[in-house]
């Protein structure tokens, strides 16, 4: 649960303040002893950092001046907010008001990470966590309700795309997931249309259809949109995201330690997708977006797809299957192919594709590649100021190579060396459009926690899209 934040006029007595400050002077209002002054003068020299007074708390922060990058200033901001959280957390304090001397940006990204740090997923345990921040004031008149709003929403749907990938396929199978995203578009104003696996044979998508074959539960197909009068985008904007609630890598069984036993999260790009679509309509964006959500779980069975089955694809691509743990691209093909009818201004697709991804990038960045320089170009720069980063990696032709099957258009696996930009390849080829592909492989879901980003689903994904279409401007 997010806390109340509103602004406040006077600050109050006795209760926990903390204060973002760029310059030292700005503290001059607090009547520092020396002592106080030469502990903070000291504390500063070192990173961010706060200096807490027992009653009321005071949290100094001071790096964001000298950092060399706008960016890293923000991303100070939030390291700081987190902090606080932890502070609060230390002396139990449910309310705090937040006094700000620095930029709106820089108290913006303070209550950022102070949000993010206070997510807890413990639906499932009988012990609930009991520490809770309630209510936040703002002290602030730079700081708009509006802005205050916005971070709310935003963050709202960085919680629920955490859930989500939290969720075990013992709850959220692919049907599961299609209602999780209805209860989504009436709590925001996106409207859905889900496709159920009649309707997806009738249309022939052939990857989803093969990967679904092992399956008790039968495959989605999700179609999200947010319309607005007043688009400034003649074109629509499309989000794809890869929905495999559970990939257990099909007959091509992957092993359970660290690998198949946190697969639940290889629906971590539907999840973007479905909370950015969350963030957008919540925050009423001026852009035309539809978000295309394929969903199944991937395991074996009786009727389950095989090694060397040659699939159909929804545009018609034939696909000799060497390996059924690369059902990601399968799944995905059939989206990009669909969105082709929409006539799209750029294409996105947002996918937990290939473990090398997290080999290239560790758990510090994803991978990005794509056809439009402009846009990626923006996407990077989006990617800096959320802290949600993108390493770009190019789609050489030569990468397409092993993707030749002798016996069908395509074979789905490639080789491992490169496999991420090969997959890439693979994707490409289901596309005519401007269009960038993000894998997540390595960010969606971390074993330890990073600063405000927990222990299991992190949101990676749903404040970079969410701030990129905020710029678009066609
Ligand atoms: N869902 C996995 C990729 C993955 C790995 C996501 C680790 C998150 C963390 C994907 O479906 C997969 O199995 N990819 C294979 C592809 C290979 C068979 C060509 C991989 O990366 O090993
Ligand atoms: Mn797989
Ligand atoms: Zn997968």
């Amino acid at each position: 649960m997010l806390p109340q934040i509103s602004k406040i006029t006077e600050l109050k007595e006795n209760s926990s303040t903390a204060t973002l400050f760029d310059s030292l002077d700005q503290l001059s209002i607090y009547e520092l002893t020396e002592g106080e002054n030469a502990h903070l003068q000291k504390q500063l020299e070192k990173e961010t950092e706060c200096v807490i007074r027992k009653y009321p708390i005071l949290l100094f922060y001071g790096k964001t001046k000298d950092a060399k990058e706008d960016y890293l200033k923000v991303e100070n901001a939030r390291k700081a907010g987190s902090k606080l959280y932890n502070a609060l957390k230390a002396i139990n304090a449910s309310s705090v008001q937040i006094r700000n001397f620095s930029k709106s940006e820089l108290m913006a990204a303070f209550i950022e990470g102070l949000l993010l740090t206070g997510y807890v997923f413990d639906k499932y345990k009988k012990e609930k966590e009991e520490f809770q921040i309630k209510e936040i004031f703002i002290f602030d008149k730079k700081t708009s309700n509006q802005q205050l709003q916005e971070i709310k929403n935003t963050i709202q749907a960085v919680y629920f795309c955490r859930d989500l990938v939290n969720e075990p396929l013992s709850y959220l199978t692919a049907p599961q997931l299609s209602k999780e995203i209805e209860t989504l578009s009436k709590e925001s104003g996106f409207s859905l249309e889900v496709f159920n696996k009649q309707k997806i044979e009738a249309l022939k998508m052939g990857g989803l259809l093969a990967v679904n074959k092992g399956s008790i539960d039968p495959p989605t197909f999700n179609i999200l949109e947010w319309k607005p009068e007043n688009s400034t985008n003649k074109k629509p904007i499309i989000l794809v995201g890869k929905g495999i609630v559970y990939d257990t890598g099909g007959l091509s069984l992957k092993p359970t330690p660290k690998s198949m036993d946190y697969m639940k999260s290889d629906m971590g790009g539907a999840a973007v997708v479905a909370t950015t679509l969350f963030a957008v309509a919540k925050n009423k964006l001026p852009v035309h977006v539809i978000g295309l959500i394929p969903a199944t779980d991937n395991r074996p069975d009786g009727n389950a797809y095989v090694p060397g089955d040659i699939i159909t694809m929804f545009d018609g691509t034939t696909v000799e299957v060497k390996n059924t743990d690369a059902e990601g691209r399968l799944i995905l093909a059939d989206a990009l192919s669909y969105a082709k009818k929409y006539d799209p201004e750029l294409v996105i697709d947002v996918a937990t594709l290939t473990g090398a991804a997290e080999i290239v990038a560790g758990n510090q960045a994803c991978v990005g590649m794509g056809n439009s320089k402009e846009h990626l170009q923006k996407i990077k720069e989006t990617g800096e100021e959320t802290y949600e980063r993108i390493i770009e990696v190019p789609l050489w032709e030569e990468y397409a190579k092993p993707l030749k099957s002798p016996i069908a258009d395509l074979n789905n696996l490639g080789r491992r060396e490169g496999q991420t930009t090969v997959a890439g390849k693979f994707l490409e080829h289901f596309t005519d459009y401007n269009w960038i592909h993000l894998d997540i492989a390595g960010v969606a879901f971390l074993f330890e926690k990073d600063v405000y980003k927990p222990v299991g689903g992190t949101g990676y994904g749903t404040r970079l899209l969410y701030n990129f279409l905020k710029k678009i401007n066609y």
